[in-house]
């Protein structure tokens, strides 16, 4: 039966790069940043334009769509046994300020025409194929990162934060949400909630945001583990006062127990020893943020990252550590400690990994085995059903940032890498 055919023959599998590229420029013109930078920030009215052309290529490509409380987006291609769970892909399309136009769309764009690379091949698949756009795996506006997955994989502690989280505009979730469309007078966050079991598995294709792919000359990366997550807001408060007037020591420097902070972060890390260990003050705010009047309020959001969960635990506590004792060194008061996301690490199946293995060989593309030390929804994805991710090279590694790059090429081989695995996949 033509079911069986490609997984012989790959020959028939065959990406429309044109119509591709097209979708990825056309998508980054729903952009707050100018081009070539990518800022596409959750429930914003570009977001909301994006969605709709996310949706719009779902419904050409035949499937059907589904949204959820929060936005997450399933289009779904029915397999002939749809008692059976079915094999989900997908990634997300929300950019942080000033990006690139291929983190997280590759794996949506690429998913969707996974989909028609199958449709066109004849193939037909048993278990049903699912296309999902997740809700801010970008923690740009709310300070939480794979928001959508989070909330699918199931979190008590998310739903109940989200009734009263702000943006630094001081928009509520639920306000925003609902100008979107979504969160309306009868959703309940809990909805979003998937059983585990809901999806046999879970593949996302993604680009490597980093430069090992690129640098070896290998094509396909198939993705072991991903790397553990942890993310915290601290604020500092001070007097403030007048630059002239205040004398040195008379003061207390919100802004420079910030300061001090920060640089404590990076030794924390450092002192590990580990070059898996890493940690980024990517936000340090200032109040009142004039120049002659010494900050009475300083507030940081510190990332801090590993392989290994017991290691990252340790850099975290030992962040809270100087915190506290910056504090007191410095006579500001420490008025805010947060862990907003304390995630352990996630590992990729062994079925999906040698599916991934195989499709990449009959395919004839070189590959490798590699840990994520980039996080994404399939770290909650993996709570929820077998999961495994497929990275292709980007240009010098670069993400999260304008110059951020992936050739056509790259990402045609890619998408026929999804493609052959999810057909396996969905025959399993
Ligand atoms: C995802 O964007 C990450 O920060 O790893
Ligand atoms: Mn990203
Ligand atoms: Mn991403
Ligand atoms: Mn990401």
């Amino acid at each position: 039966p033509a079911s069986f055919d490609i997984l012989t023959s790959v020959s028939s599998l065959s990406v429309d790069d044109r119509s591709l590229q097209t979708q990825i420029d056309e998508l980054a013109l729903f952009s707050d940043a100018p081009a070539p930078s990518v800022t596409r920030v959750l429930y914003t009215d570009k977001d909301v334009s994006a969605r709709r052309y996310i949706k719009n290529l779902m419904k050409l490509a035949g499937l059907s769509i589904r949204e959820d409380a929060v936005g997450n987006i399933f289009g779904q291609w029915d397999g002939h046994e749809t008692q059976l769970a079915g094999v989900a892909t997908g990634s997300h399309i929300d950019a942080i300020p000033y990006s690139g136009k291929f983190d997280g769309v590759v794996g949506v764009l690429g998913a969707i025409e996974a989909i028609n690379v199958l449709k066109r091949s004849g193939f037909k698949p048993k278990r049903s194929l699912e296309v999902v756009m997740f809700t801010s795996e970008e923690p740009t506006r709310f300070g939480i990162s794979c928001l959508g997955s989070r909330l699918m994989a199931g979190s008590e502690a998310l739903e109940k934060a989200l009734q009263q989280t702000v943006d630094s505009q001081n928009v509520s979730f639920l306000d925003a949400s609902r100008s979107a469309g979504y969160m309306r007078d009868h959703d309940d966050l809990s909805s979003v909630r998937m059983k585990k079991g809901s999806y046999s598995a879970f593949v996302e294709l993604h680009i490597e945001q980093g430069p090992i792919l690129e640098a070896e000359g290998v094509s396909i990366g198939i993705v072991t583990a991903i790397a553990a997550p942890a993310s915290i807001k601290v604020d500092f408060e001070g007097n403030g006062g007048h630059a002239g007037a205040v004398l040195m020591p008379y003061r207390n420097d919100a802004g420079l127990a910030a300061a001090e902070l920060a640089l404590a972060v990076e030794e924390h890390v450092l002192e590990t020893g580990s070059i898996d260990t890493v940690g980024t003050v990517g936000v340090i705010d200032l109040h009142p943020r004039a120049i002659n009047s010494i900050p009475s309020k300083s507030h940081l959001e510190i990332d801090t990252r590993d392989i290994d969960e017991m290691r990252r635990n340790s850099v975290v506590e030992k962040i809270h550590q100087s915190a506290v004792a910056i504090a007191k060194k410095r006579s500001v008061i420490l008025s805010g400690f947060e862990i907003v996301n304390q995630d352990p690490p996630a590992l990729a199946d062994e079925t999906i990994i040698r599916a991934m293995e195989a499709a990449s060989q009959q395919l004839n593309l070189t590959h490798r085995l590699m840990i994520s030390r980039a996080y994404h929804d399939s770290l909650f994805m993996a709570r929820v059903s077998p999961m495994g991710m497929i990275f292709i090279p980007c240009y010098k590694g670069y993400s999260h940032k304008p110059e951020e790059y992936a050739s056509a090429e790259d990402i045609a081989n890619g998408i026929k890498v999804l493609a052959l695995t999810l057909a396996k996949l969905s025959l399993y």
